[in-house]
């Protein structure tokens, strides 16, 4: 096992009280594994997603344990998981390439990045060229400033800069999102062909796009409301989900292939809950076209086949 989080919870602390946005989330990730986490906005996927790298602002390391590859890592002291960042974990953050400091040019960027974690850029420039190249990038975007790059350069370039160290874990949040479709294809495909590389070696993919993710992930994770709804392999998620949220979304969804936005999300009735002091019970009660007085209680997490778990009462 490559990654395994156990009954993580982070939270954000707010004037109002805490915004319980991770709510005892537990799973793991194999070696080689690419599993694609998904849900509607607001459910905690980037949460989880950073957490696994650095609390930031407002986060809360509330309880729970992660360990990667048998270690594991001490998320809830940002110092001590400085060590591990870049090197052994690393983030590709949602609106990553809108974070590129304009005034400074890639070559510029990236030779800072890797004296701040004391490696000697001389050492890896030949192999990050290579890596350039093989993302169809020359060794000149090196010279230019990320506003002199398409959406899609300036996405594989930072792909490429985030896996120079050959990370075990690579998160990547969102990284297709503001992406036309064909570069959206070409990008997820660069991520299958990073992992078959050992660039990284296991990767969750946080994305809307529940096609993208039936097209590259091994695995998917269906969060709802800070929890998990659903994870199985991306064939069963698509094809026989069983908690009702996942059969919502999946059935939302016009065809496998198209693309799945928020808007088509948003034809499921109804809002999450707030997570600020969220309903007792199954978050989804609210929603859910099947629910019963059972569901007034928090669902157990059933494994109704191996490795497929589902957190609903009626899936037992
Ligand atoms: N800095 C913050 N302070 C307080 N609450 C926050 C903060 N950041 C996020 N939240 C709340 O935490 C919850 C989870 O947010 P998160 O960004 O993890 O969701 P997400 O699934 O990544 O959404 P999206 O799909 O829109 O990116 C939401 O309810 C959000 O409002
Ligand atoms: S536990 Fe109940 S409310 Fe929640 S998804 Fe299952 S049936 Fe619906
Ligand atoms: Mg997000």
């Amino acid at each position: 096992m490559s990654l395994l989080v156990d009954d993580l919870h982070v939270h954000y602390r707010t004037l109002s009280g805490d915004v319980q946005a991770v709510d005892g989330v537990s799973f793991g990730i194999a070696d080689g594994e690419i599993m694609g986490l998904a849900g509607e906005s607001g459910c905690g996927k980037s949460t989880l997603g950073n957490s696994l790298i650095a609390l930031t602002g407002r986060m809360r390391y509330v309880a729970g344990t992660v360990e990667l590859d048998g270690e594991e890592l001490p998320i809830g002291v940002p110092d001590k998981m400085v060590p591990y960042r870049f090197r052994s974990v690393s983030l590709i953050p949602q609106y990553a390439m809108s974070a590129l400091n304009p005034t400074r040019k890639i070559g510029k960027l990236t030779t800072e990045l890797l004296r701040s974690r004391h490696v000697d850029p001389r050492a890896v420039l030949p192999e990050m060229v290579r890596r350039l190249e093989l993302v169809q990038l020359s060794s000149d975007i090196l010279d230019r400033y990320p506003i002199e790059l398409s959406g899609g350069m300036k996405q594989r370039t930072v792909m490429v800069l985030s896996t120079l160290l050959n990370p075990s874990l690579l998160i990547a949040d969102e990284i297709t999102s503001a992406l036309d479709v064909s570069t959206q294809k070409a990008v997820a495909e660069m991520l299958v062909e990073f992992r078959t590389r050992g660039f990284v070696k296991s990767m969750i993919v946080i994305t809307h796009d529940l096609s993208i993710l039936y097209q590259i992930a091994d695995t998917i994770m269906i969060m709802y409301a800070g929890m998990m709804a659903e994870r199985a392999s991306a064939n069963t998620i698509v094809a026989a989900p069983r908690h009702p949220y996942t059969k919502m979304l999946i059935a939302s969804l016009p065809e496998t292939g198209v693309r799945f936005d928020e808007s088509r999300l948003a034809g499921i009735q109804g809002r999450p809950p707030s997570l600020l002091g969220p309903p007792r019970g199954c978050r989804f009660r609210e929603r859910c076209p099947v629910a019963y007085e059972r569901c007034a209680e928090v669902p157990p997490v059933i494994e109704v086949a191996p490795g497929h778990l589902v957190a609903c009462w009626r899936a037992g």
